[in-house]
């Protein structure tokens, strides 16, 4: 098998060809993000007009990395969304042309889909993950935080979610408070990484509560009136930055890990924990999951471009579908499918 995957939800243009097995036999990528860096966030408007310079160069670099001649597909894979209904546009009309004029199937793929089955990438060197399930998977990206209790690659339940930002969000509005740049997830770890993590006390939220939903603007408002305390009392912010982002950063790590291992204990048949979206190329969320799994073993992307977005990792979803359940993936795709998850909220 041989899918082309187009990924345009966000501020990247991604596309990647896998095999059958998750195999990466190419993955190219343009952003437009170092544009947003000052601005604390993406503005749509312009990824959109970012993702319309650079879609078909994109597309094409990936097609001669991996050798592949578009007729030979076996389906060109597009993320459906959820995502910046701007960006979304560009994806999904430009992969029905070219699915069209190439004769190829065209497979629409849920954005969380994608990041829940980018643990199934590998390397063209390397044998495919063997993995067992149930699965407890975290997905954490900008846009969700969401826990997943999987039994198939396709099938699961959804066990928790944020009830208001979502991880990556609580980095990227943390940073704008410490005066780093966008996006705040890595710019909060190379910040803290000299830092002390047990500076400062971060509350611990949903302490105590049932279920496994997370809540993270109690963080993020803790932080501002952190800095409006210490600003006040003649501390110097700038000296303190490494102690503020490594406690900070602590404690989002803390309360995902808490949640995640509390799951954990109440459903002992899970055979493995997967860490999987942007947040998920956090080191120091690795360690702390590490611990809260044992002995479960944690599976994490086999690189950083895996767990940020990606096109790879949508077209394997599209291979899981094909196989698994073939009537969604033969589904159509529409531009308003696009403008139906926006209205739906999802
Ligand atoms: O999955 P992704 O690339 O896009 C979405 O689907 O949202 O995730 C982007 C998010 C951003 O909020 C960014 O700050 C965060 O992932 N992120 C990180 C790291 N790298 C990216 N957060 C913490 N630590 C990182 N190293
Ligand atoms: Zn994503």
């Amino acid at each position: 098998m041989r899918i082309l995957g187009i990924e345009t939800s966000c501020d990247e243009t991604a596309a990647a060809v896998v095999d059958g097995t998750g195999a990466v036999l190419s993955s190219a990528i343009a952003t437009s993000r170092d544009a947003f860096a000052q601005s604390g966030g993406v503005i749509p408007e312009e990824a959109a007009r970012e993702q319309v310079r650079a879609i078909l160069p994109v597309i094409d670099r990936a097609l001669k990395e991996a050798n592949v001649d578009p007729r030979t597909l076996d389906a060109v894979a597009v993320t459906r969304g959820p995502g910046l209904l701007g960006s979304l546009i560009i994806g999904t009309t430009t992969a029905r042309i070219l699915a069209s004029r190439w004769g190829v199937t065209l497979v629409g793929v849920h954005h969380t889909l994608g990041h829940l089955l980018s643990t199934w990438l590998h390397p063209v060197a390397e044998p495919a993950p063997a993995v067992a399930f149930p699965v407890l998977t975290l997905s954490v990206s900008g846009g969700h935080t969401d826990l997943w209790l999987k039994t198939s690659r396709t099938e699961g339940t959804l066990l928790g979610r944020t009830r208001d930002d979502a991880a990556g969000e609580a980095f990227d509005k943390g940073a704008v408070l410490l005066g780093l740049p966008y996006p705040g997830g890595p710019a909060i770890s190379k910040t803290g990484e000299a830092g002390d993590p047990k500076r400062f006390a971060f509350p611990l939220p949903l302490k105590g509560e049932p279920g496994y939903d997370w809540s993270f603007s109690g963080l993020k408002t803790a932080l501002r009136y952190l800095i409006r305390d210490l600003t006040e009392a003649g501390h110097d912010i700038p000296s303190l930055l490494p102690d503020l982002a490594a406690s900070y950063e602590a404690a989002l790590c803390r309360h995902l890990a808490e949640q995640t291992g509390k799951a954990l204990r109440e459903h002992p048949a899970v055979k493995e924990v997967h860490l999987v979206g942007g947040v998920s190329a956090n080191k120091r969320l690795r360690d702390v999951m590490k611990l809260a799994a044992a002995p479960a073993p944690v599976r994490t992307p086999f690189d950083i471009r895996s767990c940020t977005d990606n096109a790879a990792m949508i077209a394997y979803a599209a291979v899981a579908l094909l196989e698994e359940q073939p009537g969604q993936a033969r589904a159509p795709v529409v531009v308003s499918d696009a403008l139906a998850l926006e209205a739906a909220g999802r």
